[in-house]
């Protein structure tokens, strides 16, 4: 079969698969699968940045949850032949934060700072001239007698990744010379990467099962991944190993994953939307107090792919559920001015 020649992963190295929820991250741009544009833009700046023997220029990636921007970062430490450091926005409150982590850089080296959008505002001051001309500007002291010194840094790679690129200043985002939007993922794509880490699993999956699994993982990987692993056990408990589209339908019944792709929780946003507030547009805070989460695991991890598939649409004045939304819960769409408007304006962040 073909796929099979196709899909001998290198992924599937030992070392690899103890790395928990990591069993399959590919480690070079190769074995990445889909996001085809961002990855030919990306080879060709990494093979003009080491045939000249410079760093790559830096690189903004953003995307929702679990599309590969962490993975990707590895990947371009890794092509570079360069070290990796990684940290993250959180991390990253006070400016000395950030100048210990760069004064801990080395000639090409990589820096990863992930959730880049939450590095604190005296943090981004400093990180624009380490960025722009590589120094460290450190003030010493405080009030008049504040002095300021400026160190050199050596030529390094930032690559940041982030979730909200909307909540990103214009300063910090112009400093990247790279920058690339990660899609969700078509079904063939996740297709493969269900092959390919079912190979690495050592699981016994047919085309069918991995088909339906990744016809249900809301366009992302990591979502193709748990949902895999999870179909394993199922499978080793109920068909002695084997995946096919009867178990996977199972295991995704199992964990409560619709048809569409929809988990548990989707579904609740949803239907708060269609039941419960179905006449009005209902603000991100509201929404998430309502369902119990964080307004930006609401925001940056169960929205995006509600807003992709047509269900939810942000405005102004809230989120709403679309029409499309509507029809699919067996609801009838509100006829109020009101809800109606609320489609006239879409908004972005
Ligand atoms: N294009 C891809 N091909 C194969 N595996 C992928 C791809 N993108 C992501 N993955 C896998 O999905 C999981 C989540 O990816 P990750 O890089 O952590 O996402 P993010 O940082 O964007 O949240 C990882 O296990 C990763 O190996
Ligand atoms: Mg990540």
């Amino acid at each position: 079969m073909a796929i099979e020649e196709r899909f001998v992963a290198p992924e599937a190295q030992p070392e690899e698969k103890v790395i928990g929820s990591n069993v399959f991250r590919p480690r070079s741009l190769e074995a990445f699968v889909g996001q085809p544009e961002l990855k030919k833009r990306l080879s060709i700046f990494l093979q003009a940045a080491s045939q000249r023997g410079d760093p790559l220029d830096h690189v903004l990636l953003s995307g929702p949850a679990g599309l590969g921007k962490t993975t990707l970062a590895h990947i371009v430490a890794r092509e570079m032949h360069a070290t990796l450091h990684v940290t993250s926005g959180p991390a990253i409150q006070r400016s000395g934060d950030l100048a210990s982590v760069l004064s801990n850089l080395q000639e090409r080296d990589v820096l990863f700072i992930d959730e880049i959008h939450r590095i604190s505002r005296a943090a981004e001051e400093v990180l624009y001239t380490a960025m722009e001309d590589f120094v460290l500007d450190i003030l010493m002291g405080k009030g008049p007698s504040a002095r300021s010194l400026r160190l050199p840094l050596p030529a390094f790679t930032l690559v940041g990744a982030t979730t909200r690129s909307g909540l990103l200043t214009n300063p910090l985002r112009d400093r990247f010379g790279i920058t690339a939007n990660l899609e969700f993922y078509g079904e063939d794509d996740l297709f493969d990467i269900v092959i390919r880490a079912g190979a690495a699993l050592e699981m016994d999956i047919d085309g069918d099962g991995a088909r339906e699994i990744a016809r249900r993982a809301r366009g992302t990987p990591r979502v193709a991944l748990r949902v895999l692993k999870n179909v394993r056990d199922v499978a080793q408990v109920q068909s002695g190993g084997l995946v096919n589209q009867e178990l996977a339908r199972q295991a995704l019944e199992l964990l409560q994953v619709d048809r569409l792709g929809l988990d548990a929780l989707d579904r609740k946003l949803m239907e708060m939307l269609v039941h419960r507030y179905r006449n009005f547009p209902v603000g991100l805070d509201t929404l998430a107090v309502t369902l119990g989460e964080q307004p930006d695991t609401v925001a940056e991890v169960i929205e995006p792919y509600l807003i992709k598939i047509g269900f939810l649409a942000r405005t102004p004045r809230g989120r709403v559920a679309t029409p499309q939304a509507f029809e699919y819960f067996g609801v009838r769409p509100p006829v109020s001015s009101d809800a109606g408007q609320a489609f006239l304006f879409e908004s972005g962040e």
